[in-house]
């Protein structure tokens, strides 16, 4: 069927919903959320946030130059949604939603104390785009809620059960697919023993095999001879991916 062609429609989805917090001349803060916002830069740390003139964050964000973006779980969609709503000029948005500020080390702006990541963020420039601002910004420090460590100190960003939105939805994250680079990484060394190991089992039983007995044979031996070298290719291995994992090109 031949695809429809469309006047220009913001349907780049799905995007985050984050909250955006500032503070008046006061030192009062406020939330709002939106979801024209996004990374911009890996280094320095950047991220834009694109904003309506009418917006009572809009006049706290050019005044102060500052703000902090908190991103949204499942158990603050409703908070997102609210925040999303009503105006800082009308409502306490922290207090009916029973958000609590978190103090920021940098800014002035506090984040959101629910969120599992606040980002600490100064403005390096405004750029006048039609019916939004955008706010291009530093991210200045990152403060993390220290539950989603796991035991060996990594940030287990997953168990925080982030959401998204999509075309006027709020959604829940779904299964993960595969990690960074999965599609063009060798099958660990654990897994190809696995493999071997059932091949073998397979073998014993009678099933039927791809593998001749004897390569099978060959390669468990080989297998059980490199087992020392292979818990210093684990070690290899797991410090590669480790190394991977800090360098994403992004
Ligand atoms: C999911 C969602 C995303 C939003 N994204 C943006 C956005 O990116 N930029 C914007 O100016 N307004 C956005 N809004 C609207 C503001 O959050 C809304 O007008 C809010 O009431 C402004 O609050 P404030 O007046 O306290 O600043 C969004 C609203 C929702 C519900």
């Amino acid at each position: 069927m031949a695809r429809e062609y469309w006047k220009p429609a913001n349907l780049l989805y799905p995007i985050p919903a984050v909250l955006v917090s500032a503070v008046d001349a006061e030192g009062r803060p406020n939330v709002m959320t939106a979801a024209w916002a996004g990374t911009v830069c890996s280094d320095p740390v950047m991220v834009s946030v694109s904003i309506r003139k009418s917006r009572y964050t809009h006049e706290l964000i050019s005044r102060s130059g500052e703000f902090v973006i908190s991103l949204t779980t499942e158990r603050l969609a409703r908070a997102a949604d609210y925040c999303g709503v009503k105006s800082g000029r009308d409502v306490d948005k922290f207090a009916a939603m029973h958000l609590h500020p978190s103090p920021s080390r940098k800014v002035a702006a506090p984040g959101v104390a629910e969120s599992p990541v606040c980002l600490e963020c100064r403005v390096t420039q405004v750029l006048e785009l039609g019916s939004h601002d955008m706010f291009v910004a530093e991210v200045v420090s990152t403060d993390v809620d220290p539950q989603y460590l796991d035991e060996r100190g990594r940030f287990d960003l997953d168990r925080a059960h982030l959401i998204t939105y999509s075309h006027g939805g709020y959604f829940a994250l779904g299964d993960c697919l595969g990690r960074f680079g999965y599609s063009v990484r060798k099958p660990k060394a654990q897994d190809k023993k696995a493999k071997a190991r059932k091949t073998a089992a397979d073998q014993d039983q009678g099933r039927p095999s791809h593998k001749s007995h004897r390569k099978s044979s060959g390669r468990k031996a080989k297998g059980a001879k490199s087992n020392k070298s292979n818990g210093a290719a684990k070690k290899k291995h797991s410090s590669k991916s480790r190394k991977r994992r800090r360098t994403y090109p992004h």
